[in-house]
C-alpha cells in the first residue's frame, strides 16, 4: 500500500483544458473536467481489451462517460447539476442526432435569425424571471438577440434539435454576457474587462451547432459496438442512489468529486440553470448546494459543530481537524471553526462515497479518484491521503497514489502561505488514488 508517499505515475495530466479541441469533449467548456486523454489512458490500462461497466458517480459534463462508451463499455453515471446532466446525456447520445435536420436548421438559423437581429426585430420570449444578477447580464443589444433564439428555438419542433440548440446556446451564453470565468463566474469590469454592447448571436450558436454535427458523425463512425444503448446519467446525487446500481456489477470507477475548496459549481452555472428552465428561484439552488459533496463550505460554517463520522479514527485526520479549529478562533464562523465544520462535513462525504464505491465495484475492479490537496486556515488538508484512509475502513484496498500533476493553482485555499505569496513546502497538487476491491 503507498498512502503515505505518492508516486509518479504513467497517466497524463486529468485538467480539461486539453479537451478544447477534441471531438465531442469540446461541445461545452468546464472548469473541472478531466482530460480525454486521462481517460483513454485509465481505460486501455484497466479494462485490459474487455467490454464491462464503467461507472462515473460525479459525472459533471461526461468526459468518462462519453470515453467509456465511445470505447465499447456500458456508461453510468450520477450528477446532481441539471445542466451538466443534460449536457453529459446530450453528449452521449451524439451519435443518433439527425444530421441532415440539423444542417438545415444551422442554415435556417445563419440566415432568418441573422435577418431578424439585422431588422431590429422584437422578440416575444423573455428572460427568465427568478434569474438576478448584480449587473445587467447582457446589454440590451445582446439580450434582444438572444431571446429573438429563444423564438427561434420554440418554432422547433423536434426534441432532439430542440436540446441540440438548448445546449450550443449554454455552451456559448457567457461569451456574450457581461460576465467572465476567473475561474468563479464574476463581472467581466471586476477584472478590468469592457462590458460586452453586441455580438452576433444566432452566428456564434450557428457555428457550435456546426462543430456539434461534425462531430455526431464523427461519433457515429468511431463508437464501437454501435448497437448498445445509450450511456445514462441519473439526475440525482450519488450518496442516495447508488444502490440504484447492481451491487458488484462495476468494471471500473474513473471519477473525480468536487474538491475540499470554495469551488460552487451550482452557483457558477447558475445562467445555465435559469435560463434552460432547471432553475426558477434561489431555493432550487440551495438544494443542489445541500446535496453537493461536502456541502458548500458557506452552509457548513454556520453549524453548531460538524462531527466526524465515528468511522474515522485515523489521528491524523482528527489532528488536522483540531489543527484547523484553533486557527483565527476570534473570527467566528470564518475562522478555524467554521472552516473545520466544513472540512469534517467534506470528509464525512468521503465516507458516503467510499460506501458507494464498496456497492458498486466487482471484486478485483479499480477506482480511480481524482483529487486535489487543500490548504485551510493555513493547514494543509492531504484529501488524497485522507480518502484512502476512509477506503481502508470500508475494507478496500489502496494500490497507490499517483501524483500526474504535481502542482496546480487553484481557489482551495484560504489565508494560505500560497495565496499570500509567501508559499513555503506545501504546494497545492492532484493525485489519483487507485482503490481496488478485494
Ligand atoms: C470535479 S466535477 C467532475 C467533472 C467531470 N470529471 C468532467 O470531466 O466533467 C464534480 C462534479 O460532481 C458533481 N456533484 C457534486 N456532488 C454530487 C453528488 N452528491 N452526487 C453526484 N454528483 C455530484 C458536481 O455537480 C460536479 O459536476
Amino acid at each position: 500500500m503507498a498512502t503515505s508517499s505518492q508516486t509518479q505515475t504513467a497517466f497524463r495530466d486529468p485538467a480539461f483544458l486539453a479537451n478544447r479541441d477534441i471531438p465531442i469533449h469540446r461541445w461545452v467548456p468546464w472548469i473541472a473536467g478531466f482530460s480525454q486523454q486521462f481517460i483513454e489512458d485509465a481505460l486501455s490500462t484497466y479494462t485490459k481489451g474487455l467490454y464491462g461497466a464503467v461507472l462515473d458517480p460525479f459525472a459533471g459534463v461526461g468526459t468518462t462517460l462519453v470515453e467509456a462508451d465511445l470505447a465499447g463499455h456500458s456508461a453510468v453515471g450520477f450528477e446532481i447539476n441539471p445542466y451538466a446532466a443534460f449536457a453529459a446525456q446530450l453528449k452521449l447520445s451524439a451519435y443518433r442526432l439527425p444530421v441532415k435536420a440539423l444542417r438545415s436548421v444551422i442554415d435556417d438559423l445563419s440566415n432568418h435569425a441573422l435577418t431578424a437581429e439585422a431588422n431590429g426585430t422584437m422578440p416575444t420570449s423573455i428572460p427568465p424571471p427568478g434569474f438576478r444578477t448584480r449587473s445587467p447580464f447582457y446589454s440590451p443589444e445582446v439580450e434582444r438577440k438572444v431571446l429573438l433564439l429563444m423564438d427561434f428555438v420554440s418554432r422547433q419542433t423536434d426534441t432532439q434539435i430542440v436540446d441540440a440548440l438548448r445546449l450550443a446556446f449554454a455552451a456559448t451564453m457567457v461569451e456574450y454576457s457581461n460576465y467572465s470565468y476567473e475561474p468563479s463566474l464574476g463581472r467581466r469590469t471586476a477584472v478590468g474587462r469592457a462590458e460586452i454592447k453586441d455580438h452576433p448571436v444566432a452566428l456564434c450558436v450557428a457555428r457550435k451547432l456546426t462543430h456539434m454535427l461534425e462531430d455526431a458523425q464523427w461519433y457515429r463512425q468511431h463508437r464501437v459496438r454501435g448497437d448498445r444503448p445509450d450511456g445514462r446519467v441519473h439526475v440525482q446525487s450519488f450518496f442516495d442512489s447508488y444502490k440504484q446500481i447492481e451491487a458488484q456489477s462495476i468494471d471500473l470507477i474513473v471519477t473525480s468529486p468536487p474538491y475540499a475548496n470554495n469551488y460552487h459549481y451550482n452557483r457558477n452555472t447558475r445562467p445555465h440553470l435559469y435560463w434552460l428552465g432547471f432553475c426558477d428561484a434561489p431555493e432550487d439552488l440551495k438544494q443542489l448546494e445541500e446535496q453537493n459533496f461536502g456541502t458548500y463550505w458557506q452552509r457548513a460554517r454556520e453549524l453548531q459543530h460538524v462531527a466526524l463520522d465515528p468511522i474515522i479514527t485515523d489521528l491524523d485526520i482528527t489532528h488536522t481537524l483540531d489543527k484547523i479549529r484553533c486557527q483565527n478562533t476570534d473570527r467566528g464562523i470564518y475562522g478555524g471553526e467554521g472552516w473545520a465544520n466544513y472540512i469534517t462535513t467534506y470528509l464525512n462525504d468521503c465516507v458516503r462515497f467510499m460506501a458507494g464505491v464498496k456497492w458498486c465495484l466487482r471484486p478485483g475492479a479499480t477506482a480511480l479518484v481524482v483529487i486535489g490537496n487543500s490548504i485551510v486556515q493555513g493547514v494543509h488538508v492531504p484529501t488524497d491521503r485522507f480518502l484512502a484512509k476512509i477506503a481502508l475502513y470500508h475494507d478496500l484496498e489502496i494500490v497507490g497514489i499517483h501524483t500526474p500533476r504535481p502542482t496546480r493553482v487553484g481557489n482551495s485555499i484560504t489565508n494560505s502561505s500560497v495565496r499570500r505569496g509567501t508559499a513555503g513546502r506545501t504546494k497545492l497538487y492532484e493525485s489519483v488514488v487507485e482503490i481496488r476491491q478485494p
